[in-house]
């Protein structure tokens, strides 16, 4: 989240926001500092870790570690893991040992490091339609449904779990291409954003598309003092987290999946032709839910930056200690605080090259605002992030960025079937918006000019 220009830890952002904001705002998530603190301690006493690890980067001048933005300090960082060897270096010879051997040790790797394990009997969710109402949209008439998506409680009944999802749809359409975004069903609680181009829900409306919000904290709380309720605490019956059991970015991205699971019974929805989109964590988490669900379509990634599309080994703008560090460590697996101890980012056995890699080879948007409003996301890491990951699209007969050199802000990459962006604002998709949705065009309406 960002304020001027400078980020702020979610707890202090949230703690100014009570103070500035109307009684709107009031039912924003106060987080229990302290309870998040002796997760993340009783996390590393379960590491065997008994030193502090080496704290995040802060653009606070004040801070032990201030954060870098100098592009001549950015490296040098050691070669980059390579989607396309096999560990004893051997090369991965065509698609059948990427999707059959490699693709599945990358997918142990992030399991076991960095993102962790979806249990094996994740709850089942059953979806019902809350409220349904008739509306006009981009001068569209449209069904919005509100849906909950209650979770088996049975192992734990004192958890409720209850996914919050928003569909719209083209009244007089079935079988609609849909945009699913992480967000806020009942709007930002942050209030609109300043003005960055047109309503990204009227364009995709206007297209005779349909769109879906989920709110990604019904699934599991933006919390680390919270992780033994939620989906990742039901799963465990209230019981702590072990060091690889799944984080919050790992459970967004299952509820994504039970969303698709709901599109597959709406009439009004082609569940082929879904897209996803989301913003900063919901960024990381919505790259995520492209890697691991391959029934989604088409991805926009936004301002992901560090455990999204940013490479981890580049030293610029926020780095694995800030991510292992007590406000965010929930996001990812237990495991991961190692590398902010006794490892470091260059031990991490993958980077975001190939996350991007596990999407291929179906098409993402990789989206960031300028170098200096969003510098904390790293654009550049992100692109360079990308273009690691062409050589497995093309393995796959799909088509890569087609650019090596960082392009100038509003250079619009989409020759191929990963596409990047950087808009000249700051920390939102808005201006990208309608590069994006030509992208996906392509690929969920393919017969249409
Ligand atoms: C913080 C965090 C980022 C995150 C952002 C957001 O700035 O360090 O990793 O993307 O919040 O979600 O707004």
């Amino acid at each position: 989240m960002m304020v001027g220009r400078s980020f702020l830890p979610l707890s202090l952002a949230l703690a100014l926001l009570a103070l500035l904001a109307p009684a709107a705002h009031a039912q924003l998530p106060q987080r229990d500092v302290a309870a998040g603190r002796a997760e993340h301690a009783r996390m590393l006493k379960s590491l065997g870790i008994d030193k502090p690890l080496r704290p995040g980067v802060s653009y606070n001048k004040a801070a032990p570690r201030i954060v870098n933005y100098d592009e001549a300090k950015a490296g040098p960082f050691s070669l980059l893991p390579d989607p396309l060897s096999f560990p004893d270096g051997r090369p991965v010879a065509d698609a059948e040992a990427w999707w059959k051997l490699r693709r599945p040790q990358i997918v142990e790797a992030y399991a076991s490091e960095e993102h962790g394990r979806v249990p094996r009997h994740a709850p089942k969710i059953t979806w019902r339609v809350v409220k349904e109402t008739h509306a006009v949209r981009a001068g569209v008439p449209v069904i919005e449904k509100r849906l909950a998506g209650q979770a088996d409680n049975s192992r734990a009944p004192s958890i409720k779990v209850s996914l919050d999802l928003l569909v719209v749809t083209p009244e007089a359409k079935t079988g609609a291409p849909l945009i699913l975004e992480f967000g806020f069903p009942d709007g930002s609680p942050w209030g609109r954003p300043a003005p960055a181009g047109p309503d990204w829900r009227d364009l995709v409306i206007a297209r005779g598309w349909g769109y879906a919000i989920l709110d990604p904290t019904s699934v599991q709380a933006d919390d680390p003092a919270k992780l033994n309720q939620g989906i990742i605490g039901l799963a465990n019956r209230g019981k702590p987290r072990r060091p690889d059991d799944w984080g919050a970015l790992r459970a967004w991205a299952w509820g994504a999946s039970r969303a698709l699971d709901y599109f597959e019974t709406d009439p009004a929805i082609d569940p082929k032709r879904v897209g996803i989109e989301g913003l900063s964590r919901y960024g990381k988490g919505a790259l995520l839910a492209m890697a691991y669900e391959p029934r989604l379509a088409v991805g926009l990634i936004a301002s992901s930056g560090e455990g999204g599309a940013k490479l981890h080994r580049r030293r610029r703008g926020e780095q694995v200690e800030n991510l292992a560090a007590e406000g965010e460590h929930h996001w990812m697996a237990g495991n991961f605080l190692k590398y902010a101890g006794p490892l470091t980012a260059d031990d991490l056995p993958v980077d975001a090259h190939e996350l991007i890699a596990l999407v291929a080879p179906r098409p993402l948007f990789i989206s960031v605002g300028n170098d200096e409003a969003d510098a904390w996301c790293d654009p550049r890491g992100m692109f360079m992030a990308a273009v690691a990951a062409g050589p497995v699209y093309r393995l796959l007969g799909a088509k890569d960025l087609g650019a090596t050199t960082f392009p100038a802000p509003l250079t619009l990459i989409a020759d191929g079937d990963l596409a990047f962006r950087q808009h000249e604002g700051g920390h939102t998709p808005g201006p990208n918006w309608p590069s994006f949705l030509d992208f996906a065009a392509r690929y969920l309406e393919p017969g249409k000019k």
